[in-house]
């Protein structure tokens, strides 16, 4: 269990009791995560039975998959066109972090922070939320439940002038005050000011932690930002960055953090997980360790893919197709933030051939053809026997073989009374990125100082 957190001091604005945060000298922390279906989301389906609350994608039920929404960051690709059904049927991946933000004039039985849900993003640096100068003219707000962020009415609210801060990129600014823009694929980006604010944090424990200039993006234009959450009831007002660099959420908590975060993703269930920081982070056996690299300008966190084995057959791969380029193309990234992995495509072949080929000796198997296009590697199961001797993927990275279970492999699914899996990896032009579903029942450290990254398998059940 994570130690209970020291309180150095104590401050409240007004009030004696409410609102009331502490300023505190952390060592770590844990940060829960809140499933969407949980009782502390506000999308919380009550006691509705499953069948009822969980909508049902009009068309088929893998067709999302090659409109990939990520799953703890804001949307990556301007290409997708709808929600994945592996969303709307409530897969394991939907996580929000609840984070008080500002300082507002406190009426009596409120605290004076206002909270908002956050996506985690381990692929870029910048925090960033939705701000009220979304709704001037001429500006775009994506759809969302809350009204934005009143960055105006906040008492700690403050903007940072033009190219007084290391943050500031030279000459970033408009009317002397510095701005940003992340672009997460073509035509999708948020836009604003760069500013400082008090963001308070609530630990395991109910705690709250206040860290005062945090700075983040107040985003006052964006484009294209769909979630992994429906539309008209997305409880996301922005994202907090912890991908790699000064500027991420996770640098700025310094020694809070160390620089180190772990998480683990649970499979089958709706509860909670947790982002653990610093001392926090759970001590487990027999982890594998394996370099991360930064490949500039990129935030995201780069692994040395040597090579993947089916059932362990090493599968031929040209290894170009797996390092890095002199421009920073290629290489391979692990990210919680892209729901399925994506390979580039001779080597997305080579694995689809292979499993394919594994497939088709399995008489308990029928291959289904879903959207030829997409290559689809579909099958439906003519028996429960179909569900045995399933392969083992073996992602071999630089020291450490990361294994993935078939249950992490494929996607199983019942369509027209009849059970159904697809392998749930896509094949990509350009990028390679081990993504969350690979990652599942699985407990990963990510270490920026010793610049490793730990992982085995463990029971996240456990709250590992
Ligand atoms: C914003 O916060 C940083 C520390 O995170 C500090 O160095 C800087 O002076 C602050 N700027 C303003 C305008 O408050
Ligand atoms: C591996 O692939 C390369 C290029 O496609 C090919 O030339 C080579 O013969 C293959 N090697 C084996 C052992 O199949
Ligand atoms: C979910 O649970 C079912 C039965 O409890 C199990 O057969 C299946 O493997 C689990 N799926 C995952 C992804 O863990």
């Amino acid at each position: 269990m994570s130690p209970e957190i020291p309180f150095v001091f104590h401050f409240c604005l007004s009030s004696m009791l409410l609102g009331c945060i502490a300023a505190v000298q952390l060592d770590g922390l844990t940060m829960e995560l809140i499933h969407r279906d949980s009782p502390q989301s506000p999308l919380y389906p009550g006691n509705l039975p499953l069948a009822e609350r969980i909508p049902k994608p009009s068309a088929c039920p893998f067709a999302g998959l090659h409109h990939q929404t990520s799953m703890m960051s804001a949307n990556k690709a301007a290409t997708n066109k709808m929600i994945s059904p592996l969303t709307s049927y409530g897969d394991p991946f939907l996580f929000f972090a609840q984070v008080g933000v500002g300082s507002f004039q406190e009426k009596s039985n409120h605290p004076h922070f206002k909270t908002y849900n956050f996506q985690i993003d381990t692929g870029n640096e910048l925090s960033w939320i939705q701000c009220e100068g979304c709704q001037n003219k001429g500006n775009m707000c994506f759809p969302h439940m809350d009204p934005p962020y009143l960055n105006s009415q906040s008492k700690s609210y403050k903007p940072i002038s033009c190219n007084q801060h290391s943050f500031c990129e030279p000459n970033q600014c408009k009317e002397g005050m510095c701005t940003y823009d992340v672009t997460y694929g073509p035509g999708s980006y948020t836009r604003g000011n760069l500013a400082n604010e008090t963001f308070t944090l609530y630990s395991s424990h109910g705690k709250r932690t206040a860290l005062e200039d945090i700075t983040f993006g107040c985003s006052t234009d964006s484009r294209n930002m769909k979630y992994a959450f429906l539309f008209d009831k997305n409880p996301v007002s922005g994202v907090l960055g912890m991908g790699w660099g000064p500027r991420s959420f996770l640098a700025q908590l310094g020694s809070i953090s160390h620089g180190k975060f772990s998480y683990c993703i649970k499979a089958n269930n709706t509860q909670n997980t947790y982002l653990r920081f610093g001392k926090h982070i759970v001590k487990s056996k027999n982890l594998q360790t394996t370099k991360i690299m930064q490949v500039k300008p990129s935030a995201a966190y780069h692994v040395n893919l040597l090579g993947i084995s089916v059932n362990g057959v090493k599968l031929n791969i040209t290894k170009t197709d797996l390092a890095v380029r002199k421009d920073g193309s290629r290489g391979c990234r692990i990210d919680a933030g892209t729901l399925a992995t994506l390979l580039v495509k001779p080597v997305f072949d080579r694995l689809h051939t292979a499993l394919a080929d594994h497939l088709s000796r399995n008489q308990n198997l029928k291959r289904w053809i879903i959207h030829k296009l997409h290559k689809d590697l579909c099958y439906e199961q003519l028996s429960d026997a179909g569900r045995e001797n399933l392969p083992v993927v073996t992602f071999h990275l630089e020291n450490a073989d990361l294994e993935v279970k078939p249950e992490a492999i494929f996607l199983f699914r019942e369509f027209e009374g009849k059970n159904v899996f697809c392998l749930s990896m896509l094949s990509d032009d350009s990028k390679t990125i081990i993504g969350a579903y690979q990652q599942m029942k699985q407990k990963f450290v990510y270490d920026t100082k010793a610049r490793v990254l730990s992982f085995g398998p463990e029971d996240c059940e456990k709250n590992g």
